[in-house]
């Protein structure tokens, strides 16, 4: 099959329309016959090949809403993955979570459309850096956001997510423990949990470019404006903001509280997403991209489907020694 050949039938028109009107308020119509002919062919193709796809709340509108069988935030796509009784799986988010994945089921083929889709956070740190830190912190635990590779969680106690990190945390039997790669997202839950988290210089690309100041001129400019922040912001841009959540607890709060007007302090995707669900919710969009979210397509997830490429590959050894990390961390009781 030729990808560029797909066209806009009235089959397809038909076929999608009920997905169209879930996106009709983020996807103009005049967009909606590029993406259809993908998203029709895309879901057959998961039908004929017993293939799940799993989406992160990053994904654009037209991947969340349009092919996703499952979507959320790191915790959820982890402990779904689980549960996951497909052959195939399609991650559609960055690499790392593809690695989740595969060492939660090292019998299933695990696809990501792009194998470059990766994270400065999990760029940031080695399996070397971790070793030397054990070295200088001795007996010290160590925590890893599940933002990084699988050959760093071969090496550490326990992984969190934004969504569970406080309970982690807190779950450690110690006052001071090795909190890594996230400088931002240990100076949050340091104040949340009053232990003292020693750190590593790593950052997330999209969300240290927000500042307080931004937060507050945006409180300024709109009236009763109700922020909320990814807690991979740095401190004082959650100081600022209502509320900080992962950003499922982030679609949680808009779904629950319904703000007449809410700004979502994280990549920017994901405010279409909740838009498309909340038309009574106006959302202030400052838009910041994860350049590696945006990798995945729908073009290079048909193709990926399609040819069952690009696998995520793991040797058992790594796959043993990194599921210890993750499956610690799913034993932890979060809210
Ligand atoms: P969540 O676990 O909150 O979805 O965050 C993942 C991520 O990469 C945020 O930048
Ligand atoms: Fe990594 Fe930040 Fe992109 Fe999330 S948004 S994948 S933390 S670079």
């Amino acid at each position: 099959m030729n990808i560029g050949d797909l066209e806009y039938t009235d089959e397809i028109k038909k076929a999608t329309d009920d997905i169209y009107q879930k996106v009709k308020d983020v996807i103009p119509p005049f967009e909606w016959p590029v993406y259809a002919p993908f998203i029709h062919k895309i879901n057959q193709l998961k039908k004929e090949k017993n293939a799940v796809i799993l989406a992160h709340n990053y994904m654009t509108p037209e991947i969340f809403h349009g092919i996703a069988d499952i979507t959320g935030d790191s915790l959820a796509l982890a402990r779904e993955a689980v549960n996951i009784k497909a052959d195939i799986v399609v991650l559609c988010g960055v690499h790392f979570m593809a690695e989740t994945v595969k060492i939660l089921n090292p019998s299933k083929t695990v696809l990501i459309p792009d194998l470059d889709a990766g994270c400065s956070l999990a760029e940031s740190i080695t399996p070397e850096d971790v070793r030397a830190l054990r070295k200088k912190y001795p007996g010290v635990p160590v925590v890893t956001y599940v933002n990084t590779s699988a050959a760093v969680k071969a090496e550490v106690d326990i992984c969190c997510t934004s969504g569970n990190a406080k309970e982690v945390v807190e779950s450690l039997d110690a006052d001071e423990i090795l909190f890594l790669p996230d400088q931002y997202l240990a100076a949050n839950i340091q104040k949340e949990t009053g232990k003292k988290l020693i750190t590593w210089p790593g950052s997330c690309e999209v969300h240290e470019r927000f500042t307080a100041k931004e937060i507050l001129d945006y409180k300024e400019s709109y009236k009763d404006l109700v922020v909320i922040a990814h807690p991979e912001c740095p401190s004082e841009v959650v100081e600022a903001a209502d509320y900080a959540g992962s950003t499922s607890g982030m679609i949680s709060f808009v779904k629950e509280k319904k703000p007449a007007k809410v700004l979502m302090v994280t990549e920017c995707s994901m405010s279409d997403n909740v838009a498309a669900n909340t038309p009574d919710v106006q959302f202030i969009r400052p838009c910041n991209l994860c350049p590696h979210m945006k990798r995945i397509t729908l073009p290079k997830i048909l193709k990926s489907l399609t040819s069952l490429e690009p696998q995520v590959e793991l040797d058992q050894d790594m796959i043993e020694k990194a599921k210890g990390s993750i499956e610690k961390m799913l034993a932890v009781k979060s809210r």
